[in-house]
């Protein structure tokens, strides 16, 4: 099976550097370009982060453009140093890449690429989907330009975690979210319902910390700050895997046991609702007949052991990653 070409729209944090890292490694990826988005930290710093880690990686031939900094209706507000740090990747210090930001914006890098790659390219959001929103301004026909698109975000079934009902992502950009939903695609959505099930653990940290690669080892230090604040919510030092887990599904990586075709909608009301990904689940007891105005398909449900397949994965790449 020939690799996917892929472009990836990230806010690079540390779980986003653990999805850049298995984009990497794996040889069912074809990453052909990494925009970056305000989330986590500022677009510019995501950038600055990418590249660090793409240089140790020693994958420096892949394009990163900066992408928005300010979201659709409200001006960027410092992102989440809590979870991530105060530089997004949990505060460490990575050896500066001698590559520097592509000269075009994201929206230009993803529009190019859309059509270098004549229907083949699959988009992989895990920041907010603001540079998602602006391209679809940009290009209407962006869905039929392109393979698909897999997001990390949202919550279906089970509670937010920014507020009750709003995910990150979705949270930090709900018009530009509920521009996406409404684009005429189906997206595939990786939410918390599958992502708060599948925990990084110590021991996994420890073997990346083991390896003999300084890149492997740089993913293990900044785990340190973000295992801390999945402390207060799993009680022990390890972390949920939302971003991996969506680059793991647009490629096929793991055994899907329940992803309904449904309609989904974003609150964009400024009430509590605010940011919920509304997925239409009523038909779940008769098996979901009626698929006409579906638009999303919501994993809800995965088997297998995700984080230990993901260090496997980033400790014996299957790609032939350049040291
Ligand atoms: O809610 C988790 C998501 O928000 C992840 O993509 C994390 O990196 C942050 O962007
Ligand atoms: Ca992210």
């Amino acid at each position: 099976m020939s690799a996917r070409p892929i472009y990836f729209d990230c806010d690079t944090g540390v779980d986003d550097a653990l999805a850049l890292a298995y984009l990497i490694a794996s040889d069912k990826a074809q990453l052909r370009g990494i925009g970056t988005v305000s989330g986590n930290t500022d677009s510019a710093t995501a950038a600055r982060n990418t590249l660090d880690l793409l240089q140790l990686a020693g994958a420096t031939n892949v394009p990163v453009a900066i992408g928005e900094r300010d979201f659709m209706t409200r001006s960027y507000d410092g992102g989440a140093p809590h979870v991530h740090g105060a530089n997004g990747i949990g505060n460490i210090v990575l050896p500066k890449s001698t590559t520097e930001p592509s000269a075009e914006s994201a929206v230009d890098l993803l529009l190019r690429l859309a059509h270098e790659a004549e229907g083949k390219l699959h988009l992989i959001a895990v920041g907010p989907l603001t540079n998602i929103a602006r391209a679809l301004e940009r290009e209407p026909r962006l869905p039929e330009l392109v393979d698909g698109i897999t997001i990390m975000g949202g919550a279906a079934e089970v509670p937010g975690n920014i507020t009750p009902v709003a995910e990150a992502n979705i949270a930090n950009d709900p018009e530009a979210a509920a521009a996406v939903f409404a684009a005429g695609w189906t997206v595939t959505m990786v939410p918390l319902d599958v992502t708060m099930t599948q925990v990084l653990e110590a021991e996994d940290r420890e073997r990346l910390a083991a390896s003999g690669t300084e890149f492997e080892q740089a993913l293990a230090q900044m785990l340190g700050h973000y295992f801390e604040f999945y402390r207060e919510i799993y009680g022990r030092a390890c972390c949920a895997m939302h971003d991996p887990l969506a680059v793991a599904v647009a490629l096929g990586d793991v055994e899907i046991t329940s992803a309904p075709l449904v309609r989904a909608q974003v609150d964009t009301t400024n009430g509590p609702g605010r940011g919920q990904t509304i997925c239409d689940l009523r038909a779940k007891y008769r098996g979901y007949p009626d698929q006409s105005r579906a638009n999303c398909r919501p994993v809800l449900g995965i088997t297998g052991d995700f984080p230990s397949q993901l260090t496997q994965l980033l400790l014996e790449p299957t790609a032939q990653v350049l040291s």
